[in-house]
Formats: C-alpha cells, structure tokens, sequence
C-alpha cells in the first residue's frame, strides 16, 4: 500500500485536494500537516480538519509553521476568501487537531514509514524546518510532488514566481537541494484547458453530493479571481492538479528531469524556480559564474504536460 504525507496551506484548491486523496483507495493518508500560507496557519488546520470531517475520515492533523523561515507571511486571502474557503462558514464541529507540531509528525511519519511519499501543497516551510532539524529524514521519502514553481516564468504573484516558492523561497531551496526526489508541478498547469470550465462545473454539481457541493462552494471566491486575472468563467486547480498526477502518474504527459535552483537574493525574482533545460550550468566552461550561493541546483522532475482534452 502506498503511504501519503500531505502537507498543506488549506484553502479552497487544496480542499479539493485533500478530498482526493482521503476518498482515493490508491493510498492511505497517514497525516495532514498545515502550514501558514493562504491563510494563517490556524485558519488552515480548521479547514483541513473540516474537509476531513466531510469525507467521513480521522487522518490526524497537525498544526505547523505560522510564518515562513525568514521572511514575513503574506497570504492569499484575497483569492481564497478571508477564511480561505470562500467565506461560507465551514468550521469542523467534531475533530480538533493533534497536541504534536506538524513539524515533528512529518519527521515521525518519515522515519516510521520508509518509503514515504509526500506531496506539498503550500510553502515549504515544515518540510524544510524538518530537514533542517534531521537531514536524514530524506533517506524515506520516495517522491516528493511539489505544487509550486513557474518554469516557464509564468508567475501568478510576480511574472518569475509562484506563490508557494515566492512565500518561502528559503524553505523551497532547502526542500529542493536536500537530494528528496522531486516532481514540480507548476502553477502554470493550471491554466486554460485544465482549469474547469462551466460545463464542468455544472457536471460536478450535478452529482448533487455534500462533497460535490462543497468542491464547488468552496472556490466560489477563487472562481471570481479567475474571471478577474482572465476574464474567462472557470476555476483554476493547481493543488488538485498536483495531486492527480500522484495519484496517476500517467497523467503527467511530458516530463523531463533538470537541475533547479531557487532565486532567494532578487527582488525582481525572488522565489523563481530556475530550472537549467540545457545543463549550462555543469559545464565548465560556466563553472567560474556559480558562486557557492549558486550552484548548479539538484535534479527534479519537472511536469509540463497534462493528459488534458484538447490541451494546446
Ligand atoms: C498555489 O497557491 C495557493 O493559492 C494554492 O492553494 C496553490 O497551492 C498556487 O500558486
Ligand atoms: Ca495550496
């Protein structure tokens, strides 16, 4: 059996998300660990903990890091409601999280279950603070999905970052140098022929389930933002996405592995997943221009085509 960790900012994408994974009989969820991102991090663990009551499921939830490693939280309320679930009152009303810190649970969960894989849905920051506390946790886990990064500078907060990188660039760099095999599932997947359009939306609540309508209600405030950023009627998905292709890898058309690096200096591009398509960085001809800070980065499997209808 295939044991999950999902690490998450809980807000509306990520609900659906977690949805996904706690009804999917292709794993088992050993826990939920939140961090700030979104939304402050105990705006997030009650969300998680709503979502986990409405799919009938006690996975254990831990509440994390409240603001990322060095830099200030600066969070998304603006896209995902103020209470991150669009702003309609879902509040759990019989779980409350674990007494642990999620950054501990991540590292238990790691150590007790070799093989592990872990999908992060928000900033890196309890990962990162796991690794930093005990490198050789990475040693377990088997695949770590990312949902963060813009490879093709396609940023949803500045044109070279996306949010989960560019919230907590240090922690994404620490994630992304500790030699954790990892599959970077990018903001711009999301878009266009991936989103869900209205006829989708309309076939989703037509299933006319509490878990169909919460789906939708729950992004009500996300699909505005999108008619907003695009002028088109539909919902972006990035953290289901994510989680589609850990399911199912075979839903990942088209994936190369490349040296990554994180830009943790620049303001103009700060949290950009530099991702070396051409390998320019290990050749010696250019080693003189790295310097310590910047490396030639790690290998990560990068996703840049989805087994999506009509995808352009
Ligand atoms: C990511 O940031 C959040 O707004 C979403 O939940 C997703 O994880 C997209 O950039
Ligand atoms: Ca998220």
């Amino acid at each position: 059996a295939r044991t999950l960790l999902i690490d998450t900012d809980t807000a509306s994408d990520d609900a659906v998300a977690l949805m996904m994974a706690l009804r999917s009989p292709q794993v088992e969820v050993a826990a939920i660990t939140v961090v700030a991102g979104n939304v402050p991090v105990e705006q997030a663990v009650s969300n998680a903990l709503y979502t986990a009551e409405l799919c009938g499921s006690d996975v254990p939830v831990f509440a994390g890091c409240d603001e990322p490693l060095k830099r200030e939280l600066e969070s998304a309320t603006w896209f995902h409601g103020q209470d991150g679930l669009g702003d309609h009152g879902f509040r759990p009303t019989r779980r409350t999280a674990e007494h642990g810190h999620a950054v501990h649970a991540l590292s238990s969960c790691a150590l007790a279950n070799p093989g592990l894989e872990v999908i992060t849905l928000g900033p890196l920051t309890n990962l990162a603070t796991a690794l930093l506390r005990d490198p050789s946790i990475a040693k377990n886990i088997s695949r770590c999905v990312v949902m963060g990064g813009a490879p093709c500078c396609e940023g949803n907060v500045t044109p070279a970052a996306e949010f989960n990188i560019w919230v907590d660039p240090e922690a994404a760099r620490i994630v992304m140098l500790s030699g954790i095999p990892i599959e970077l599932v990018g903001w711009q997947l999301s878009r266009y022929d991936a989103a869900l359009n209205v006829d989708d939306i309309e076939k989703v609540l037509a299933l006319d389930t509490p878990l169909a309508r919460f789906a939708i209600e729950c992004n009500s405030r996300a699909r505005e933002a999108y008619l907003e950023q695009t002028g088109e009627h539909g919902i972006s998905l990035p953290d289901p996405i994510a989680m589609a292709v850990l399911l199912d890898p075979s839903l990942a058309l088209e994936v190369s592995e490349h040296d990554v690096e994180i830009e943790c200096e620049s303001v103009l591009t700060r949290g950009m997943t530099v991702v070396d398509r051409l390998n320019v960085t290990r050749d010696e001809r250019n080693a003189s221009r790295w310097g310590e800070v910047h490396d030639h980065g790690r290998p990560a499997k990068i996703v840049w085509k989805l087994d999506v209808p009509g995808w352009k």
